[in-house]
């Protein structure tokens, strides 16, 4: 359980949501700034427990089975949202389902890395990152290296790998 959770701005969460100091900082400046281009990016869900992720990851198993549940949700104690780092961004809507339908999608796609957030799990990207397609995931790295991997087009995993050889 990280010790810096911080509670995000309720103009900009669904309800009572948590990121890690800098994370929670970045994000609500994003969202500052594209509500005032006219647009609305709400945290639907952000730090969760090992017990959440458990139950959330037992019921995708329950619901779709296990091959499913493995593509869509990490396994407790592996999910980047526990590292409170990580954002699942909706319009006012909250759906984030549909969240690549949305002009706030387009907005994000654009912008998130000078703030300091990447897509996590970007499109035909499955087998790098294990985890089928999320318009909705983000994740902070901070704004250099989320500049470097957006610029590049790589995923966490690939900028990993380049630099640790
Ligand atoms: N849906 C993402 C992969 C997670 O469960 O952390
Ligand atoms: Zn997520």
């Amino acid at each position: 359980i990280p010790n810096d959770l911080e509670k995000i701005n309720l103009e900009y969460a669904c309800d009572n949501k948590y990121l890690r100091r800098k994370a929670r900082i970045h994000f609500e400046k994003m969202a500052k700034q594209a509500k005032l281009e006219g647009y609305n990016i709400i945290a639907v869900s952000t730090y969760r427990s090992y017990y959440y992720q458990y139950k959330l990851y037992n019921n995708y198993v329950k619901e779709k089975g296990i091959h499913y549940a493995d593509m869509a949700s990490a396994r407790a104690g592996h999910s980047e949202h526990q590292t409170g780092l990580a954002v699942d961004i909706a319009d006012l809507s909250l759906d984030y389902d549909n969240f690549e339908s949305t002009k706030e999608f387009n907005w994000i796609k654009k912008n998130a890395h000078k703030y300091g957030f990447i897509l996590r799990y970007p499109k035909a990207k499955f087998h790098i990152t294990g985890f089928k397609y999320e318009p909705w995931h983000y994740r902070y790295v901070g704004i250099n290296l989320a500049t470097y991997i957006y610029k590049n087009n790589l995923t966490l995993e690939e900028y990993k790998l380049i630099n640790t050889r």
